[in-house]
């Protein structure tokens, strides 16, 4: 399918995959999906793998994403890891703001900017995630929830630094319960996000970002939601553990 942007499918591993299990996933995905160029897929792996993959895809087209990082360069900030640190392996794109973590540990949107802020400063590219809880959705307060979310989260982003963002749209309901936002619960979430971009950006800034949709991405679901006209790629958790699943994703997607 021709798509406005180009497709960014994402692999968020979560706290899954010792180094020796993540070297037989990333073989099998070079393998399946050694021809594929009309997507760009990431793996984002535990910080214990990243040394391991990254040598691994050297060679390949799939690109390396962290899971988090700190909003500081160094210091004592004992257990974190800052960019420069993610950038000795050849770290590309960098997830902020997972719901996991804005739930667990307590993550603000404006920590969640300064993160966004420190990556574009070392040239990582963030995945910004945002999205509402089902109490949220049931409120009638989703395009709320979001509005808050993406203003406060890509608060002083240059629009320069925003067309290299990507904006992960999670709603926390549809994360590893099997339940999949509807297509058009997805196109309507995604085209409002586009809209708070162009009034905080511009029109033509919002128009080149790109939004994926994450929350139980299957490979029964992938070509449906990517053919979507605001959708410009996906955030997959569980899907993204097995070679078959999360190549034929990628594979349903194109
Ligand atoms: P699932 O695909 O397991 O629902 O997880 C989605 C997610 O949280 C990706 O970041």
């Amino acid at each position: 399918m021709t798509k406005e942007r180009k497709l960014i499918i994402a692999g968020n591993w979560k706290m899954n995959k010792t180094v020796a299990e993540a070297l037989d996933l990333v073989n099998g995905l070079k393998r399946e999906l050694a021809t594929v160029k009309e997507v760009d897929v990431a793996v984002c792996p535990p910080f214990t793998a990243l040394e391991s993959v990254s040598k691994a895809i050297l060679d390949s087209n799939l690109r390396l994403g962290a899971q988090n990082m700190s909003e500081n360069n160094y210091g004592a900030f004992t257990g974190e890891i800052c960019a420069a640190m993610l950038k000795e392996f050849c770290v590309r794109y960098v997830i902020l703001g997972h719901s996991e973590r804005r739930q667990y540990q307590k993550e603000s949107d404006a920590l969640i900017a300064k993160k966004a802020l420190a990556a574009h400063a070392a040239s990582l590219k963030p995945i910004v995630c945002v999205g509402e809880t089902l109490a949220e959705r049931e409120a009638g307060q989703t395009n709320q929830v979001l509005e808050t979310q993406v203003r406060g989260s890509l608060a002083g982003l240059s629009k320069e630094q925003m067309v290299e963002t990507v904006v992960a749209y999670e709603p926390v309901w549809a994360i590893g319960t099997g339940k999949t936002a509807t297509t058009q619960q997805a196109q309507d979430a995604h085209a409002f996000i586009r809209g708070v971009l162009a009034q905080v950006f511009d029109d033509a800034t919002a128009k080149k970002v790109r939004i994926q949709y994450g929350g139980s991405v299957k490979p029964g679901n992938a070509r449906e939601l990517m053919g979507q006209p605001d959708v410009d790629g996906a955030l997959v958790g569980g899907a993204s553990l097995a070679v078959r699943d999360f190549a034929d994703i990628i594979k349903n997607s194109i």
